[in-house]
């Protein structure tokens, strides 16, 4: 599908321009890069508004993601109950570094500022499920798990 035939049905509506970026994301995984273009052209805004919208939003990817994606809590909580430890300590484990993608496409890290988890941090989610009390070896126990 076009990115315009993805983005025209939104317009006009109440909170189109994010609706038609989650619909270009959950059809292409990403927001390929003429995406902000063709959203800027079709809501008659300036590219500039629709890059801010896609900024200020983390869950807008601007590239594909790995089949796992691991969210690794950045936020202070996490930070205080050894978070940075425990993000060098994945980072190790899968040799990528945060907002990094594997070359194999399997796992994407990334950074998440809380996920409600304070009380059990470190905290992250693989694959949609939360980890508590985190560690790099329960970290592969659930990418072992996402696989299957
Ligand atoms: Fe990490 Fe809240 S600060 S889960």
């Amino acid at each position: 599908m076009t990115l315009s035939s993805l983005i025209e049905p939104f317009v006009g509506r109440t909170g189109g321009l994010i609706s038609a970026l989650h619909e270009v994301q959950r059809v292409h995984g990403f927001l390929p890069e003429d995406t902000e273009a063709e959203a800027a052209r079709a809501f008659n805004l300036s590219r500039a508004e629709v890059k801010g919208v896609i900024s200020f939003y983390h869950d807008f990817k601007r590239a594909p993601q790995g089949k796992t994606v691991m969210r690794l809590c950045a936020a202070e909580a996490c930070q205080a109950a050894g978070g940075r430890d425990f993000i060098k300590a994945v980072e190790k484990k899968f040799g990528l570094k945060m907002g990094e993608t594997s070359a194999s496409k399997d796992i994407t890290l990334e950074p998440v500022y809380c996920l409600g988890l304070c009380s059990t941090a470190p905290a992250a989610m693989v694959d949609g499920r939360l980890v508590g009390m985190a560690d790099a070896g329960k970290i592969e126990k659930a990418f072992e798990r996402a696989k299957k």
